[in-house]
């Protein structure tokens, strides 16, 4: 079914060629012919989205705009202004309308500020819906997921965990690999016993020999005594060993025995000693790619590889974004802190170069440094404010600390203009700025 639009405008041709051109795009429309009717009709169902007449009869649109926001209703508001009165375009922003346009203006115009504005609505309901199903929304204690890369990688989980095969998760930093890790062995029948975590890359050789495998009495200098090693100490449950395509050769040749007989010495030892560990590693490196460099063992790397798992970077399922948000929220005890529309739409944007941790930390830092209880654009940290920002009804593009490749931003913006316009070339044009003929012109130079 077709979103909602009530048109409000004392002009009935307005009205007309408006519904027209909005039905055509399968919207369904209502009309109202004043103030009066119109609060009248979202008394009785709110609609989708209102496109809302700034001069008619008292009560105007502003005024109507004003009572609607009095009642806590959030749908977007697009409100049409004279032209030339940039301070009714202000006023109304500051009303709460979403956004504003002056008379005349296109109708391709105000179809892509539809568009526009009813997508970011959704996002911020859907943030509010997840937020009140925190708790029930989890799968796997612990862990959001609703992409379907995500929810796959779920599956996979649920599905190894009980047995005792080994894992190798893959993923960039902050991607959730420990988490997983623990989520396998949560869900594994050696969840009583230990989790125990090695990093191999923030140790040094020797000292991750003796962490892993322990020491005898006299092994070296200072072992004054016998101390066992990690492996040990995972007896019956679960080793994760973290960031493996760090580990030295020796250490490899090491490894790869453990697995395949789970028997090894304490360093300086000549006892056997026998383990029954289940392992899980994890890397954010190509392995591949260290084997053809002859720096990681092949048979050591089939031998971790029974079971990948490879969890995808934040950027690849931004429909994870407002739901991890929810969740942060909540877990920070963030109370009745919310996140506006086009602050939520920039997060989701965002390429979170540091994934989920990196994002953690950011909903951590802007409810802390916020004042007041919605979280707008500009309390976003600049990298992620940057791109075209509504600032008291102006447009302005905000330029990183860390500064920008201008031919980049150009192909990154025509790429979502096009994306955004299902690839057509004159309504990306508009999006961009741009006649149709100059947009094809640098889509060509720039090879799109
Ligand atoms: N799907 C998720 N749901 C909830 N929290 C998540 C999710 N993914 C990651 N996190 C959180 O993000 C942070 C980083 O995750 P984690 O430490 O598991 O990443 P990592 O891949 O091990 O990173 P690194 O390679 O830097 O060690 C943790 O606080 C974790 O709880
Ligand atoms: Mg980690």
């Amino acid at each position: 079914m077709g979103k909602r639009v009530l048109i409000v405008d004392d002009e009935k041709n307005m009205r007309w060629v408006l519904g027209e051109a909005l039905r055509a795009e399968g919207y369904e429309i209502a009309e109202a012919s004043d103030g009066k009717e119109a609060l009248a009709l979202v008394a009785e169902s709110a609609p989708d989205l209102m496109v809302l007449d700034h001069k008619m009869p008292a009560p105007d649109g502003m005024e109507v705009l004003r009572r609607i926001r009095g009642k806590g209703l959030s749908f977007p508001v697009i409100m049409l202004t004279a032209h030339g009165n940039v301070q009714t375009a202000v006023e109304a922003m500051k009303a709460g309308a979403t956004e504003y346009l002056t008379k005349p203006f296109d109708l391709e115009e105000l179809k892509l500020v539809i568009e526009k504005a009813l997508r970011t609505g959704e996002l911020a309901a859907e943030v509010e819906r997840l937020r009140a199903e925190v708790g029930k929304q989890y799968d796997v204690e612990g862990i959001v997921a609703g992409s379907a890369s995500m929810l796959s990688v779920l599956e996979t989980v649920k599905k190894v965990a009980p047995t005792n095969a080994t894992v190798m998760i893959y993923g960039e930093s902050g991607t959730g690999k420990e988490l997983i890790a623990r989520a396998i062995h949560q869900l594994s029948d050696r969840a009583q016993r230990p989790f125990v975590s090695v990093s191999a890359g923030a140790l040094p050789e020797t000292l991750l020999e003796s962490e892993l495998f322990g020491y005898e009495k006299g092994a070296f200098t200072g072992a004054l005594q016998a101390k066992p090693g990690r492996f040990e100490l995972a007896n019956g449950g679960t080793i994760f060993l973290d960031e493996i395509g760090d580990i030295s050769p020796a250490v490899q040749v090491k490894l790869l025995r453990v697995l395949q007989e789970r028997v090894f010495e304490r360093l300086g030892g000549t006892r056997s000693i026998e383990v029954d560990v289940r392992v899980v590693a994890a890397t954010n490196r190509d392995l591949q790619e260290l084997i053809a460099a002859g720096t990681f063992r092949e048979d050591l790397y089939y031998r971790l590889n029974v079971v990948p798992i490879s969890l995808p970077p934040l950027r690849d399922r931004p429909e994870d974004i407002p739901r991890l948000i929810a969740h942060f929220l909540e877990k920070i005890g963030a109370g009745k802190k919310r996140i506006a529309p086009e602050a939520m739409q920039a997060l989701v944007d965002y390429k979170w170069p540091g994934n989920v941790r990196e994002l953690e930390n950011t909903v951590e830092r802007i409810v802390i440094l916020s004042h007041g209880d919605e979280i707008g654009l500009e309390d976003l940290p600049a990298e992620i404010r940057s791109g075209f920002v509504l600032q008291g009804g102006e447009r302005c593009f905000v330029l990183p600390e860390s500064g920008v490749n201008l031919e980049e931003v150009e192909m990154d913006l025509i790429a979502q203009a096009l994306e955004r316009t299902g690839r057509n070339v004159p309504r990306a044009a508009k999006l961009l700025g741009l006649t149709t003929k100059t947009l094809e012109a640098r889509m060509q130079r720039l090879g799109l």
